[in-house]
């Protein structure tokens, strides 16, 4: 590995084998470049290994260039890249490079960068553990060892951690399992039926990255590749193993940690070995990390951040308009309509049955009145109808995935027999895109949004429901290689559809039900076909922890269960969970019956429009969570963990959350109870319930009685939370009202918040700098508004009309405001003293202005 090294190799079909063994690299990066070599069969080609650019670019199948690295399956690449850390000082990897050459070529090993301190190579020796003295040395390491070309594996020794998560989607338990007893899990994206809850089967998407925690550190280890993977994870808590599963671990005898730790043993059909640790050391740095390679959050617009109703199927316009209406004569809050797949000419995409739905257009401006807007389904599958245009460009153009013997790949799905988008291909992502322009789509208009279904993508009778493995793809690759992208650029293609509709002003919104590593830049997931039964709705909180961690931050799963009727008690419990999740959408099945919110009258109604409510006045605080993600990948959603990372208490809470790091969740789950145990994190920590304002100390777990209308949240001492006055009818209503501030105490009588204000719909704040980033603080019994770091140059034009103080502890002889230098008494100000709540209304203060 000297550097600039050369290796002459004459002759052809030579087969050579490299093994790597790197020791000692400090903040330093390895490739192997292949030059001037004609792969035997090609599929792959890798542009730049290490490039900064998100990581599917370099899986990008159709950009031709000269001397670029083109490896193929059965030719592996084993790429190295480690990021400086001062507890990760020595790693030891090895890896195995085999290139099959048929004409003179040469490999060229680079070192791209020279580590600050490069040690001889030492031989390693079988017998000897290399990592031993490392593992002595230090507490926290990764240990990796490859093995492959056939099916590529590598088991990565993660010493110190034995609390996992991520790995999504699995409908179980947030922390991973040990899976000694022979059920790994897997990572296959599969249109699954009313899944199984606690099984670790792939369902319709997948995130090859796992976080390890523990007290003082969390690592992150990303396995890049979207063939079928299955992940095993054993775990030895005091050096021995909970089973003797030994697939790629070392004998035995050489298991000589002298601490718990877990092997990760990643496993994947196909494709190249390209993984990376992301080193943390706190969760924070490890989800900006992971975000690097894999790209941000999409800042959502804002009324994606409201509540959206949906059912398979609304009949008509007459019906959309009606249960529109019914949300008004509620007063429930509301921003989206959704179409599922009746609304379509017998399931032509892009179409409108022209008796249901007869004038969109008409229907579109009804709703645009209201400031609503509506989402309709666009799947992968296309209908095979020789009288369909869209049908027809795309088998002329040779726009479909093929099958082994090369004609369009037939499958059946809703339409019948249909055939396939090849979206891996640009060209044909294009194409797809191209559709969505106002234009072309008719009967679409600027508020009409999109939902991309069965995307796995689900093929009635192929196997497990999918796309056979040797389907073929632009250039010649095999689906098995990029089955779990399949969904990812279905959405991408659709993403690019809408912005480009919008001539590149929008942001759009795109729900996808399949999704892959990286599918947080394009928009919003759902958990799929759940059931109307109390075990889904607590099982959703693991799942959309799950994504969450693992980037996916605009996550939810169907309000109230997408099959069987979910009684009363059980959809208010669904609507009231849902109104502190991500994504906020109502959502049931064909067969099942009607339930709108007000369908089953009050208490239930009363209880759904307050949690519609609390949605609808929170949402400024929501989307300032959703840029904090988009700018710093730190998820709306967080486990307790995330924001108290030493305390192991909290290390195995799946049925609590935070919501961003001021308020704590803990949805009513269980059907009936009259109290509800809460797990408040912190011994020195304050929280304040928000219902009632009433104070707790941290560091217990409280028994919280709750009624049906009682949804436990908790605001943390030393946060501040903006909401809106009034909830209003839809999101583009708040604009109306004022703001109200809660600053809630800390131990030190301080606390602090942000408040991100923008349009709400387009990249104006990215272009142009058209944002406000308000910064309050409390400090010595002053609350100053001030500007962020990155303030933006918009002037928001509202006002902040009250403010309650939690934990204010004495009575204050005075409360006055000071603008530009002029004070003024407030006159509007009470004092709950058995609260310690002091309130201040009939303010008018600019939220845009210092004071
Ligand atoms: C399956 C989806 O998961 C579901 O939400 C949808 O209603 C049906 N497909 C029909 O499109």
């Amino acid at each position: 590995t000297e550097k600039g090294a050369v290796m002459e190799l004459l002759d052809q079909n030579t087969e050579v084998q490299l093994v790597l063994q790197v020791c000692a690299i400090r903040g330093g990066a390895i490739r192997v470049l292949v030059d001037e070599l004609k792969p035997i069969r090609p599929r792959y080609k890798v542009l730049d290994v290490l490039t900064r650019e998100p990581v599917y670019e370099r899986l990008r199948l159709d950009k031709k260039e000269e001397n670029s690295v083109t490896l193929g399956w059965g030719v592996s690449q084993y790429q190295v890249r480690i990021q400086a850390c001062p507890l990760l000082l020595e790693v030891l990897c090895e890896g195995e490079v085999t290139v099959t050459l048929n004409q003179k070529s040469r490999l060229y090993f680079e070192v791209l960068q020279d580590p600050p301190e490069m040690r001889p190579l030492t031989s390693v020796d079988e017998e000897e553990d290399p990592t031993g003295l490392w593992r002595e040395k230090f507490k926290h390491f990764v240990d990796i060892k490859a093995s492959g070309p056939s099916s590529v594996g590598v088991d990565l020794r993660l010493c110190g951690f034995s609390h996992l998560y991520g790995l999504p989607e699995h409908a179980d338990t947030f922390q991973l399992k040990d899976t000694s007893d022979g059920e790994p899990y897997r990572l296959y994206n599969l249109d699954v039926f009313g899944y199984d809850i606690h099984s670790r089967l792939g369902l319709y998407g997948s995130v090859p990255l796992v976080l390890a925690h523990n007290t003082s550190r969390t690592v992150g280890v990303f396995w890049l590749n979207a063939s079928e993977t299955l992940v095993d994870l054993q775990r030895m808590s005091d050096g021995v193993p909970s089973s003797d599963l030994q697939r790629f671990s070392p004998p035995p005898a050489k298991r000589r940690s002298l601490q718990p730790h877990t092997d990760l043993i990643w496993m994947s059909e196909s494709g190249v070995i390209d993984s990376f640790i992301l080193l943390g050391p706190a969760p924070a740095q490890v989800f900006s990390q992971y975000a690097e390679l894999t790209g941000y959050q999409a800042m959502p617009p804002l009324f994606s951040l409201g509540y959206h109703q949906c059912r398979w199927n609304y009949e008509n316009e007459a019906d959309v308009k009606e249960v529109d209406a019914g949300f008004d004569s509620h007063a429930i809050p509301y921003d989206v309509m959704w179409l599922d797949i009746e609304h379509t000419d017998e399931k032509r995409y892009f179409t409108w049955d022209p008796r249901r739905f007869p004038n969109p257009i008409h229907l579109q401006r009804h709703l645009e009145e209201r400031n609503r807007k509506l989402v309709v389904i666009s799947d992968p599958h296309i209908k095979v109808d020789p009288a369909w245009s869209i049908y027809c460009e795309a088998r002329k153009s040779g726009h479909f995935v093929r099958d082994r013997e090369g004609g369009p790949f037939c499958g059946r799905c809703w339409p019948g027999v249909s055939c396939y988008l090849d979206f891996s291909s640009s060209t044909v992502r294009a194409w797809y895109s191209s559709l969505f322009a106002l234009e072309k789509y008719k009967g679409s208009t600027e508020i009409m949004f999109i939902w991309n279904d069965m995307n796995e993508p689900s093929v009635f009778d192929g196997p497990e429901k999918t796309m056979p493995k040797d389907a073929v793809h632009y250039g010649g690759v095999e689906h098995r290689e990029l089955h779990n992208l399949y969904g990812f650029y279905q959405h991408l293609a659709t993403v690019e559809g809408l912005v480009s509709r919008s001539h590149g002003l929008d942001r759009p919104f795109v729900l996808s039900r399949s999704f892959f590593a990286g599918s947080q830049r394009l928009g919003a997931i759902w958990t799929g076909d759940n059931v109307a039964t109390w075990e889904y709705l607590k099982i959703s909180l693991p799942m959309l922890l799950s994504l969450s961690v693992v980037g996916i931050a605009f996550c939810g799963a169907d309000v109230g269960g997408f099959f069987r009727d979910p009684e009363p008690e059980l959809l208010v419990r669904w609507y009231q969970a849902g109104s502190l999740q991500p994504f906020f959408r109502g959502h049931s099945c064909r067969e099942m019956k009607r339930r709108e919110p007000w369908l089953f009258a009050d208490p239930f109604t009363a209880a759904i429009r307050a949690a519609a409510q609390q949605r609808y006045r929170l949402l400024p605080y929501w989307y300032t969570l959703f840029y904090d993600a988009h700018t710093s990948a730190q998820p709306p959603m967080r486990p307790l963990w995330v924001e108290f990372p030493g305390e192991q208490d909290t290390f195995s809470v799946e049925n609590q959350y935070m919501i961003g790091s001021a308020l704590l969740a803990c949805p009513v789950t269980d059907p009936g109870v009259t109290e509800v145990k809460v797990v408040l994190p912190g011994s020195s920590e304050y929280w304040y319930d928000v219902q009632t304002n009433l104070f707790f100390a941290g560091g217990r777990t409280l028994s919280l009685p709750v009624t049906l209308d009682t949804v436990p949240l908790f605001q943390r001492g030393g946060t501040i939370v903006p909401r809106k006055s009034e909830a209003g009818s839809c999101s583009a209503d708040l604009q109306k009202y004022p703001f109200t501030l809660t600053v809630a105490l800390d131990s030190k009588a301080c606390a602090v918040g942000r408040l991100f204000l923008d349009d709400g719909h387009s990249f104006g704040y990215q272009d142009r700098k058209q944002f406000s980033l308000r910064r309050f603080s409390l400090q010595g019994g002053r609350l100053v508004c001030c500007s962020a770091d990155d303030a933006g140059l918009l002037d928001p034009g509202c006002t902040v009309s009250s403010v309650s103080f939690l934990g204010v502890k004495n009575r204050p002889s005075a409360v006055t405001t000071h603008i530009s230098g002029v004070e003024e008494i407030c006159r509007s100000v009470q004092y709950q003293e058995y609260k310690h709540l002091l309130l201040v209304e009939n303010l008018n203060l600019n939220v845009g202005k210092d004071w």
